[in-house]
């Protein structure tokens, strides 16, 4: 049987391992406006998901923990849904991919793939831990950087000097698990070929829904060389067995994706609908919306798994960028890290979703949560003029005629040109063009204001009047907040409560109210106050002072005079550009006073946009000699200090002149 306009749409699945934090919730809330819009526009949408439940960095902090994995995350999973529900993300169903549907699924498709030759197996040297028994992940091993001679790195690139490469050619490596040195151990892993789909990709990425940078990005990958995917990982694992193995399991990434269709699954049985949309026969819809720092995964393993194994491939793939906090990257050491429960506790969680959505477009940028602008927003947009409206017309009605809207509109005709936007604005929740939406609306909230304005009912004697300019008036309030109900599912309900209405959908904003009682006005959102953005802040930076006491143990003792043989300067950074083809590498350019200015290639660009440290004071060791890199010479260091995976530049006072001697 064929199935029509169904629409299957996923967010990609957290990590059963750490809380919901705000750069998680830019997914879940995008994902989310994009569904009640469908919805509410008549779409027949199903909203999936479910928690990443596997793999070694669980199973090792339920070890830490002194618990089994299942039941750390089974504990995480209801955090996980708490957070969800209090942001209104309203899924279908919401599972876990350690699941029976997940396990069958990921065997039936496995053994298909291997039926069709799209798996081999290959013995592989690596790392293993000897005294905690475990093989290395390449996160898990640290060590001096084969190229640069950087120390501290790990297994799989340098943050220094950028290079990548293999852990077994990391000098003096160390588990980081026992800080023992690790040996090399053979083992038998399996491989998806993906080489075989090579073809498969190229017509694919052309033919399907993707936004032009990640296509771009795609076709580069596509014009390398595929490696063949390593889908094994060995003993002790917290995941599913490879059939026919006894110490075996799936690589985490391979049985995650497989989650979205067991989590539909479960969703279809019990609810007996949309069945078969995975089948390749069946018309319907599948979009994932994911960060674009995953499109490798969703866009060439996924299609390629999927395709080799008889399934329907996604019909698109929508990636957002990542969320920065004030400029900066979401990091614990600098109390920009805002997890979904801490947030909660001072600001209302329809704010986040109103000021997310005035900056997400459909582009993979990142957008930035600044406290001054959303305080803005939300005080004068959404407070100060939309729910204003609402609360200045139900007064008047209150006044004059006991609430009761009048029979007629004051003026029809003006109303009628007032929904004439309405199709451009769901057009721009169509493509996700959040932003434009808002910008939209707020440009009516504006036109509706200047109305009351205009007629000022508070002058006129005639009730009759004034009661009818007052039903216009929360009209134009009634369509707008209909128009904001993808994002403000809340208000929308407590505006229902308040004009005695149920349900209403997006077709509503086109029909005016009339003639009928309404409740008394009750605050419908309130003003953020300062203290509250204070408070929050300041509960982020007692977490921060927390994270920093934890004492990391000290390097050997070095004598006085090696000490004093480094130079340190006061130097303006002048210029900071990326550099291309280096993941980790920013490109300094730094004035020391007399010293002149000196080029430096810094590891500091997962944790800064070239931009935010133009003008900054830093301490730099102006005698380094000068070290040939791929990318040029490095001729001084700036002093960076690691914290919770960050780097951060020290700041030095702006007000010490540049080459200053640091004592
Ligand atoms: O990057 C992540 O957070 C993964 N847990 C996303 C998995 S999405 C899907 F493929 F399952
Ligand atoms: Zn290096």
């Amino acid at each position: 049987m064929k199935t029509k306009n169904k629409i299957l749409v996923t967010s990609a699945l957290p990590y059963a391992n750490g809380p919901i934090h705000l750069g998680h919730l830019v997914e879940y809330i995008q994902t989310d406006i994009w569904v009640r819009f469908k919805k509410l526009t008549g779409s027949e949408v199903v909203y999936i998901c479910a928690d990443d439940a596997h793999g070694t960095p669980i199973m090792l902090k339920a070890k830490e923990q002194g618990i089994t994995p299942e039941k750390l995350i089974e504990e995480v999973k209801k955090s996980h849904e708490e957070d969800f529900r209090n942001f209104y993300i309203d899924f279908d169903h919401y599972s876990s991919t350690n699941s029976v549907k997940n396990k069958e699924l990921c065997e039936e498709i496995f053994t298909n793939l291997n039926h069709s030759g799209h798996i081999s197996q290959k013995v592989i040297s690596q790392f293993y831990d000897d005294k905690e028994k475990i093989f290395l992940p390449d996160r898990y091993i640290k060590g001096t950087c084969p190229k640069c001679n950087a120390e501290d790195q790990y297994g799989d690139s340098c943050e220094s000097c950028g290079a990548t490469y293999s852990p077994t050619e990391l000098i003096d490596p160390k588990s980081i698990l026992s800080n023992t040195e690790p040996k090399t151990k053979d083992t038998n892993h399996y491989f998806f070929n993906l080489k075989d789909f090579k073809d498969y990709l190229i017509a694919w990425t052309k033919s399907h829904n993707l936004q032009t940078p990640i296509r771009n990005k795609l076709n580069e990958w596509l014009n390398e060389s595929l490696n063949d995917w390593d889908i094994t990982r060995d003993e002790p694992y917290f995941g599913f067995k490879i059939p026919g193995e006894k110490d075996k399991y799936f690589y985490v990434w391979m049985d995650a994706p497989i989650g979205y269709i067991a989590a539909f699954e479960e969703y279809s049985e019990k609810n007996n609908k949309f069945k078969g949309i995975w089948d390749k026969e069946e018309e319907g819809e599948i979009y994932h919306f994911i960060g674009k720092d995953i499109s490798y995964f969703h866009a060439l393993f996924w299609p390629s798994i999927l395709n080799g194994a008889g399934y329907r491939t996604p019909t698109g793939i929508f990636c957002h960028g990542f969320l920065t906090v004030d400029g900066k990257k979401m990091s614990k050491s600098r109390g920009t890290f805002i997890k979904a429960s801490d947030y909660l506790k001072y600001l209302d969680p329809e704010f986040l979703r109103y000021y997310f959505s005035s900056k997400l477009n459909d582009g993979i940028e990142d957008i930035d949560l600044n406290f001054d602008d959303l305080t803005k927003k939300i005080n004068s947009d959404l407070v100060g003029k939309l729910i204003n409206l609402a609360s200045r017309c139900s007064a008047f009605l209150e006044k004059n005629s006991e609430l009761m809207l009048s029979k007629d509109l004051e003026d029809e005709e003006k109303f009628k040109i007032f929904l004439t936007d309405i199709n451009e604005i769901k057009n721009f929740y169509e493509e996700r063009k959040f932003s434009n939406a808002i910008s939209k609306i707020m440009l009516m909230t504006d036109k509706a204001n200047q109305y009351i304005n205009e007629k000022k009912p508070w002058s006129i004697q005639d009730l009759e009047e004034v009661q009818k300019i007052s039903t216009q008036g929360l009209n134009y309030f009634r369509t707008l907040v209909i128009l904001l109900s993808p994002v403000m599912p809340d208000l929308q309900k407590k505006t229902e409560d308040m004009l005695n209405e149920k349900d209403l959908v997006w077709n509503d904003s086109l029909k005016p109210l009339l003639n009928k009682k309404i409740k008394k006005f009750v605050t419908l959102k309130k003003r953020i106050q300062k203290e509250d953005i204070q408070k929050l802040k300041d509960e982020l930076t007692n977490i921060n002072i927390k994270t920093n006491v934890e004492e990391k143990s000290m390097a050997n003792e070095i004598e006085y005079d090696d000490f004093s043989k480094i130079d340190l300067r006061i130097g303006e950074i002048l210029e900071a550009i990326n550099v291309e083809g280096a993941d980790k590498l920013l490109k300094l350019k730094v004035n020391l006073g007399d010293l002149g200015d000196k080029e430096i290639f810094a590891g500091i660009k997962k944790s800064y946009k070239p931009e935010d440290l133009i003008g900054m004071k830093t301490i730099v060791v102006a005698n380094l000699k000068p070290k040939t890199m791929k990318f040029g010479i490095s001729s001084a260091m700036v002093l960076a200090a690691s914290s919770d995976g960050e780097i951060i530049v020290i700041e030095a006072d702006s007000k010490i002149k540049n080459g200053s001697k640091v004592k």
